[in-house]
């Protein structure tokens, strides 16, 4: 599939919103996104994933401080999933990461999501703390030691 990352704007929220509430229980609301798409720090990037159509099919939300990247928040539209878009997604990301000398992206995720867990596993990240009080695990991948 023909796919494109690109930066999202705010015609893309309510796509991105549908894709939210459906992946999370507790969703980010539309005002949440909104304030990172007018982050005016320069650290938050909010990219989309547009298929051949145009249509968009997944998001993901990370900030970038000093040489680390934090991801926020990234899903895939529900009956888009296990077709390598969310491969796709970190591919770029650990791209972009390499070429601007990031040396590790980190990101909490829910220890009862086990679909997840294993993808982040598969791209190589580790897990870094035990669970959190919150129920997240944080996850490191050290940039050039996996993927
Ligand atoms: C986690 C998430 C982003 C992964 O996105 P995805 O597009 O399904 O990811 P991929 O398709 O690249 O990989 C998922 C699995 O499908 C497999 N896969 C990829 N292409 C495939 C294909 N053509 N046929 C069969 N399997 C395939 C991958 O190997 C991977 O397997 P693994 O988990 O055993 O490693 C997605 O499941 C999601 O949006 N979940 C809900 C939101 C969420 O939990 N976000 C993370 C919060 S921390």
């Amino acid at each position: 599939m023909n796919l494109k990352l690109r930066p999202c704007t705010n015609e893309d929220l309510e796509s991105i919103l549908f894709i939210e509430e459906s992946s999370f229980k507790d969703p980010w609301t539309k005002n949440a996104f909104y304030s990172e798409l007018c982050d005016d720090s320069g650290c938050s990037r909010c990219l989309v994933v547009e298929d051949p159509s145009c249509s968009v099919i997944g998001y993901i939300v990370y900030q970038k401080i000093l040489d680390e990247i934090y991801v926020k928040k990234v899903a895939v539209h529900s009956q888009m999933r296990k077709r390598g878009i969310g491969h796709f997604i970190f591919f770029n990301l650990f791209k972009e990461a390499k070429e601007d000398g990031v040396f590790k992206i980190v990101l909490d995720c829910d220890v009862t999501n086990v679909e997840a867990l294993r993808f982040y596993k598969d791209l190589g990240f580790q897990q870094v703390s035990e669970a959190n009080r919150d129920g997240s695990l944080r996850l490191e991948n050290k940039i050039g030691a996996a993927t």
